[in-house]
C-alpha cells in the first residue's frame, strides 16, 4: 500500500523526467503498480483511512510521483453533477482538445508539493483522452470541467511538468482571458 512516505516531493529529479511508455500487454508488476496508485487516491478520500495512515487526500496520482518513470495515472473524483470518474490508465494520451481554456478558481495542488502555490493554472476546457485500463481495455474519454483538469495535471507528470509551471508568476491571480472559471 502506498503512503505519503512513498511519494517523492518537489525538487526530486524524477518529477522532471519524461516517463516511458508501458509495453502492452502490461506485466503483472505494472498492473500492481497502477492499481496501487488508484488504491492510494481512493483510500486518501476515506476519512478514517486518511487519518489512520496519514494519507493526504488527493484526486489523482501519477507513477513518477512514486518514482516509477512509466506512463501510468490514477484519478478518482466526482464532477459537479455527482458523476464519478474513477480510472487507472496505462499510456494515457490527450488525442484532441478544445481551443477554449479553463482553470480552477482555487488553483491546483499536488501530493508532491507540500506548500500551497496560489495562482490560476490555465488548462484546456475539454479534452479527449485515450488509454488502456487495468483490464487491458482501450478507452476513449471525453472530459470537461474538473475531470479534464485533473487528467491534464496527471498526464503532465508523465512529461516532467508541474502545475505551477503554468502560473503567471508576476500576477498569479490575473484573470485568464476567455477561460472558464471552475469552482471547487
Ligand atoms: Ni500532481
Amino acid at each position: 500500500m502506498i503512503t505519503m512516505g512513498d511519494i517523492i516531493r518537489d525538487g526530486h529529479p524524477s518529477l522532471r523526467k519524461v516517463a516511458a511508455e508501458v509495453s502492452m500487454p502490461p506485466s503483472e508488476e505494472d498492473k500492481q503498480i497502477l492499481s496501487s496508485l488508484l488504491e492510494y487516491v481512493v483510500n486518501s478520500q476515506n476519512p478514517e483511512m486518511s487519518i489512520q495512515y496519514g494519507l493526504r487526500p488527493g484526486i489523482g496520482l501519477a507513477a513518477p510521483q512514486i518514482n516509477v518513470l512509466k506512463r501510468m495515472i490514477a484519478v478518482h473524483l466526482m464532477d459537479e453533477t455527482g458523476t464519478l470518474y474513477s480510472y487507472a490508465l496505462f499510456n494515457p494520451k490527450i488525442i484532441s482538445h478544445s481551443v477554449e481554456k479553463s482553470y480552477l478558481n482555487s488553483g491546483e495542488g499536488c501530493l508532491s508539493v507540500d506548500r500551497a502555490i496560489p495562482g490560476y493554472v490555465p488548462r484546456y476546457a475539454r479534452i479527449t483522452v485515450k488509454g488502456t485500463t487495468l483490464n487491458g481495455e482501450e478507452v476513449k474519454l471525453r472530459l470537461k470541467g474538473l475531470p479534464a483538469i485533473c487528467f491534464q495535471h496527471e498526464i503532465d507528470h508523465l512529461n516532467g511538468i508541474m502545475f505551477y509551471d503554468y502560473i503567471n508568476h508576476e500576477d498569479p491571480l490575473r484573470p485568464i482571458e476567455g477561460a472558464i472559471a471552475i469552482e471547487r
